[in-house]
């Protein structure tokens, strides 16, 4: 299996990344969850990633608290999409099992020094200031990471925070240009995608019939997350971004894209977090980044519920 580390927000798709990452020990090895803070404030983030290694019956796994605020902005929330918890929906029972003592930051970068160069991959679903951090403290880290496959940005679709930025490169943009310039590879399932991936109702109504504690778990989240996209964009059902990620590790020939250029504007008010992508190679700027654009969203779906049946 792949190793990973998942950096988070959790957010109810993180959750359903989570799971689905959880579920699929042939094909991933979750070497430990870092949070950081992004949908709600780290404390939130990482009690809801407590919660969703539970509900998964997963108490084993490793969950590191990060950075509670981006490198240089006020922290920007986004309880107007996942509820004051961050997790809203599904009542779930308060968590038991442990955060580790060690800061994520010192995780990833202990990690990726003790791990053979080239084994360990990064999954950030959230703003990107626990990688940034790690590179900023460590550069020779970014030698050895295998791959970063995170959820961010947009081209066709613009934005969702603002008309130009998605959410989690908005919430960090100077973390999210230094993971665009570091050279590490770099897989990117912009909203384009996840835009694709959308919770119908039979889609739903499939994970509340495996009619388990994580099957209407998921449900429910998916009921709540889906309100914010349905009244603000008509959107046909809540859009899975973060799955994406680990989606793309078990069955990468569900996604297309284009090998391009991204840049991260930081600069512009106007367009704060916007991420620059050359999809269609008008510049001479050197590509950095796997920018997805199509989703198999029917074989997507076929397997996320094959594999939350299994927790
Ligand atoms: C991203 O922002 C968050 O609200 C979601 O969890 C996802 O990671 C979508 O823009
Ligand atoms: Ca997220």
């Amino acid at each position: 299996p792949r190793k990973i580390i998942i950096d988070t927000d959790p957010g109810q798709d993180d959750a359903v990344a989570i799971l689905l990452a959880l579920a699929s020990p042939e094909e991933i090895s979750v070497l430990g969850i870092t949070t950081v803070a992004g949908n709600v404030p780290l404390d939130l983030t990482t009690r809801n990633a407590r919660i969703v290694c539970e509900l998964a019956g997963k108490t084993e796994t490793r969950i590191f608290a990060g950075c509670d605020r981006p490198l240089k902005r006020p922290l920007v929330t986004a309880e107007h999409v996942h509820g004051k918890t961050g997790l809203d929906g599904p009542t779930l029972p308060d968590p038991t099992m442990p955060v580790e003592d060690t800061h994520a930051v010192d995780f990833i970068i202990d990690t990726l020094r003790d791990e053979p160069a080239g084994t360990v991959t990064l999954c950030p679903l959230g703003p990107l200031t626990n990688i940034a951090t790690a590179m900023h403290r460590a550069p020779e880290i970014a030698d050895r990471i295998q791959e970063i496959v995170l959820m961010g940005g947009a081209y066709f679709e613009v934005g969702n925070i603002t008309p130009t930025a998605e959410f989690n490169i908005y919430v960090d943009p100077e973390a999210a240009e230094a993971v665009f310039t570091s050279g590490v590879p770099i897989t990117v399932m912009p909203l384009d995608v996840t835009h694709k991936a959308l919770v119908t109702t039979p889609r739903n109504d499939a994970f509340r019939a495996l009619g388990t504690p994580v099957g209407l778990a998921v449900a429910q989240m998916t009921d709540f997350f889906e309100r914010f996209d349905k009244e603000k964009y008509g959107s046909d059902g809540a859009p899975l971004h973060d799955p994406c990620v680990t989606a793309y590790l078990i069955r990468p020939e569900l996604f297309t894209g284009r090998y391009i250029n991204v840049e991260i504007e930081t600069r512009s008010a106007l367009t704060l977090g916007m991420t620059v992508a050359d999809w269609w190679g008008v510049t001479d700027r050197a590509p950095n980044a796997t920018f997805m654009g199509a989703l198999d969203a029917e074989g997507f779906f076929a397997l996320l519920t094959e594999r939350l049946a299994r927790l």
